[in-house]
């Protein structure tokens, strides 16, 4: 059985409760957060679920003491996303194994440091991006791993969707450089993960434009890169909060010397094309999975050593390559030239006076 802490309790802590109450062989100990009233109205809610009295779940206003708590073997982090770096360090000091909610930090610095510090301790810091574990994404995975698109010469990612205003006005870190970045650092990330797990090759040098203003928001509603792979192949990125009236669309395009497959649609679950000249097309999966419960599993179990879905996982390290990314677009950006990656270093704070 593994005790969870969680530390923010806002939007996305309900998908946390339950993907811990899905996974079974895990319980939710103790909540975090500096507004008590949402330690209630979760405490109350996971209390309810799983028939135990509401006073089981320990609640702290001060995250600290969370981390000290000794019941407590892992702390899920769904704090503002300026508060990762500052709990996943005090958990890991504290011998705690770490989820952390993306993106994994706000600066490379903090970034290296989590890394650092987690293969330091021999604990495990694991960042949600969940999509990796969506069946159709892993069957893309492994297809062409198995070569099935020959060489890959060319990726890109659409992310077009809508945030309101009232979105960005529901918390006060959201939209600000200092607390949040973007929307490529927010919703973004988790295409640029994806296309860089599916390509396999390291970024060269980024070339990126962001576009603000169409909003009271301080960060970017628009953002297109173009990305040189160190094999050869290119990648493009185009991503918005503007679009009318709803979300458009989220899609990845992979075409390789012998294949191509793309999935689109608003969701990134519709196979536009999956074709390669040498294999036959294998049947796709057609059951949704709760992909955030999916990812629980896995994490636990790796906690209690059963074997896991490596490939998956995304560790500190790994989510460093895709924020590095997003923060490559920044900085091309603000430099109006294209920029060589890795970069030396990178945080979004500097992108408060604004691009050039
Ligand atoms: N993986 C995903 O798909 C996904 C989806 C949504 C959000 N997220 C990430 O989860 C994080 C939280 O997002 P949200 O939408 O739930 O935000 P939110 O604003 O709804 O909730 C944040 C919560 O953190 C609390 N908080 C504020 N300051 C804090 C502090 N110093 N320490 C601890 N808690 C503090 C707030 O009171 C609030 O309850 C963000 O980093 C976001 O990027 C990830």
């Amino acid at each position: 059985m593994i005790r969870f802490g969680l530390i923010g309790c806002g939007s996305i802590a309900t998908k946390h409760a339950e993907s811990i109450i899905a996974s079974g062989d895990a319980e939710l100990v103790a909540l975090a957060d500096p507004v008590p009233e949402r330690m209630a109205a979760l405490a109350r809610k996971y209390a309810l679920a799983r028939s135990i009295s509401e006073s089981s779940v320990a609640v702290y206003t001060d995250p600290s003491r969370l981390v000290q708590d000794s019941r407590i073997d892992a702390v899920v982090i769904a704090a503002p996303s300026f508060m990762h770096a500052r709990w996943a360090t005090e958990s890991l000091r504290a011998g705690k194994h770490v989820l952390l909610e993306k993106p994994i930090a706000l600066s490379l610095k903090d970034a290296d440091a989590i890394a650092e510090l987690a293969s330091a301790c021999g604990l495990r810091v694991q960042v949600c991006h969940q999509l990796r574990y969506r069946p159709l994404l892993r069957l893309a995975k492994s297809w062409i791993g198995q070569g099935a698109l020959g060489k890959l010469r060319m990726g890109s990612v659409s992310i077009l969707l809508n945030r309101s205003r009232d979105y960005y006005a529901s918390s006060e870190w959201r939209g600000t450089w200092k607390m949040d970045g973007g929307m490529l650092l927010n919703q973004g990330v988790h295409l640029i993960d994806l296309l860089l797990w599916l390509m396999d090759e390291r970024p060269d040098s980024v070339y990126g434009l962001i576009g603000r203003g169409a909003s009271a928001k301080e960060t970017e509603e628009t953002a297109a890169a173009t990305i040189r792979f160190a094999g050869g192949a290119v990648g493009s990125i185009e991503a918005t909060t503007l679009c009318k009236p709803n979300n458009l669309e989220q899609s990845l395009t992979l075409v390789g010397d012998r294949g191509t497959i793309r999935i689109g649609g608003v969701n990134l679950t519709e196979v536009q094309r999956w074709h390669s000249d040498e294999f036959p097309v294998p049947s796709f999966p057609l059951t949704a999975v709760n992909e955030h419960a999916e990812m629980y599993g896995q994490f636990i179990a790796a906690l209690q050593g059963a074997a896991e879905d490596r490939q998956s996982a995304v560790s500190a390290a790994e989510a460093r390559r895709s924020l590095e990314v997003a923060f490559a677009v920044y900085e091309s950006s603000r430099l109006g030239v294209p920029v060589r990656v890795p970069l030396s270093s990178f945080d979004t704070e500097s992108m408060s006076a604004g691009p050039r």
